[in-house]
């Protein structure tokens, strides 16, 4: 039986990674050095931790997927995942690593669990990884993942509810797997933000922060909130919040938080939080 040892949710955004490599070369802006300085101690729990694995549940953004064929929940499987070209050409950072056996193991599990999982044996990454992982782990990112990708692009789109219950399926599974793997579960979405039509630019700080607040051992009134109505308090896109709720459910009611952040440095509210659990 493989254990879930804690999880994370964390934010991703296109700039988020763009602030990276320039923070690199030449110093972070002072908005983009807040993100880095409240990103350490995630780095500094994966360094301690160390998961054997993780199970990533995160969005594309029309970069591997487009419109022809837009899956509601899809699972990587395969040795290795590039990272998707958005326009700007790649970054400076390797494929991410996949486990296969892991990867169809889960896959089994989920859909006869009542997930239907559509299977990628190609999967390029887009943002919605590449953005934060920089931040928060060192290369070679030697750790193998199974990403799971959810729409969140075209509606409709799975309930806050239906995310929940794909993490208790995913802990479920971890536990029954034969193995005996520590792994860290995350999700990760973006915060409030909206990015097209007559509200571009909106965003709610303290939605964001009452979320994060929230998320922890209180979450039933945020998992009732209705996703039109993240919408309407934190523009479109707040509508990613819901995938912290895989996270959430793939962690056992014996947690502890370790960490809270949060900062907006433009356009998007940059947030995490990481939890330990304490269920054998
Ligand atoms: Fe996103």
């Amino acid at each position: 039986m493989s254990r879930v040892i804690g999880g994370f949710g964390i934010s991703h955004t296109p700039s988020m990674g763009m602030e990276y490599d320039k923070g690199m070369a030449q110093g972070f802006d002072p908005r983009w050095q807040k993100w880095f300085d409240g990103t350490r101690r995630l780095k500094q729990w994966l360094d301690e931790t160390k998961p054997d694995k993780m199970v990533i549940v995160y969005n594309d953004h029309l970069n591997h997927f487009d419109f022809d064929a837009y899956p509601t929940i899809a699972i990587g499987v395969a040795p290795e995942f590039r990272q998707a070209d958005e326009g700007w050409g790649p970054r400076p950072f390797p494929s991410l690593v996949g486990d296969v056996d892991l990867g169809w193991y889960m896959t089994n599990k989920l859909v006869r669990g009542g997930y239907d999982l559509t299977v990628c044996q190609d999967l390029a990454i887009d943002h919605g990884i590449y953005s934060w992982l920089p931040y928060v782990m060192d290369t070679p990112w030697d750790t193998p993942i199974v990403p799971i990708a959810i729409n969140m692009v075209r509606h409709p789109i799975p309930t806050s509810e239906r995310l929940h219950g794909l993490g208790k399926a995913i802990r479920a599974a971890l536990e029954d797997d034969g193995s005996n793997d520590r792994i860290a579960v995350v999700s990760t979405g973006g915060m409030s933000h909206q990015i097209s039509g007559a509200r571009f630019g909106i965003a709610n700080e303290t939605l964001d922060e009452w979320f994060l607040s929230k998320i922890g051992n209180d979450f039933s009134e945020l998992i009732d909130l209705p996703q039109e109505e993240l919408m309407r308090l934190g523009g479109t896109e707040a509508a990613e919040l819901a995938l912290w709720f895989s996270m959430r459910g793939a962690l056992s009611d014996n947690i502890s938080e370790v960490y809270r952040y949060y900062t907006f440095p433009a356009i998007t509210g940059c947030g995490v939080i990481v939890f330990d659990d304490h269920a054998v």
